[in-house]
């Protein structure tokens, strides 16, 4: 995609979120690339020669909870040091329209300090833990970095604590479920912003979307596995992309 194509796509998107009463954006980790924040897919996705798909699994907490913990420390520590970018920003502006729901798979918790109102936290938080024994303690949060020892105990019942975000392999809970299914179907607009569409069943969300009659778009640099059913794909980073709307549309 050329500069001017675009331009004529973020002209398209503009258009239709100006008409749109619902307006849906499903964000992934290419929303927060710029902020410093490693992507799950790709070249800094590695940690110790590992990949996110085998550490972030139940499998991988049972044989090595300590391994785990620190892949997630580490991860901690990064994001603690991150600020949200120019695309959090846009979309905080947008949640203050009516009829707006933001539903990220991020758990870095950039979209909440960029002000996005009602975030739907499809994989969870990096900065909540709970119970690993289901002792029936609720989540709690903790954003101390670093997080010691390692690896954290339930308060309750002394037992092993996980962090509070779904693993590969684990259901989304119901609720964020619902909230997000209906958020897609009742969309006119649905945005996927920085997310490579290959984890289900977020991935699933815009194609509900689609069939429900709401137009489609996608913003990511590189093609994912969305880019052949949406109605537009801008191929431009999130933190340009997003402003170029942003100045444009008067929304509400
Ligand atoms: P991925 O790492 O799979 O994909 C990141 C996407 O961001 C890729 O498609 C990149 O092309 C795109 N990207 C990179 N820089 C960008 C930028 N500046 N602006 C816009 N896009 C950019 O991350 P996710 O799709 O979020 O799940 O991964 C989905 C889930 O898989 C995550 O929530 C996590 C992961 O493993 C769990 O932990 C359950």
């Amino acid at each position: 995609m050329g500069v001017g194509d675009r331009e004529l796509g973020v002209d398209v998107v503009r258009q239709r979120l100006a008409a749109a009463r619902r307006v849906t954006v499903l964000t992934g980790a290419g929303v927060s690339a710029a902020s410093g924040v490693p992507t799950f897919r790709g070249a800094g996705g590695l940690w110790k020669n590992r990949q996110a798909q085998q550490l972030a699994t139940p499998q991988a907490f049972q044989q090595d909870p300590v391994l785990v913990w620190e892949w997630y420390a580490w991860r901690r520590q990064i994001i603690a040091e991150c600020e949200p970018n120019a695309a959090h920003a846009g979309i905080a502006r947008w949640s203050e329209r009516p009829g707006f729901t933001l539903v990220t798979q991020n758990v870095d918790g950039l979209h909440e300090r960029a002000g996005t109102k009602h975030v739907v936290r499809y994989h969870g938080s990096i900065w909540t833990l709970k119970c690993a024994d289901h002792c029936g303690a609720p989540e709690w949060e903790d954003l101390s970095v670093p997080l010691a020892p390692l690896p954290p105990r339930c308060p309750r019942c002394g037992g092993l604590a996980r962090p509070g975000v779904v693993w590969f392999g684990e259901s989304i809970d119901p609720e964020i479920l619902e909230r997000s299914s209906n958020a897609a179907a009742g969309a006119d607009v649905f945005l996927s912003i920085g997310t490579s569409s290959q984890v289900f069943p977020a991935a699933a969300l815009l194609h509900h979307a689609h069939r429900a009659g709401a137009f489609t778009a996608e913003i990511n640099p590189g093609a994912t596995g969305a880019s052949g059913a949406v109605d537009l794909a801008i191929a431009a980073p999130a933190e340009d992309a997003l402003p170029m709307l942003d100045v444009r549309v008067r929304m509400g």
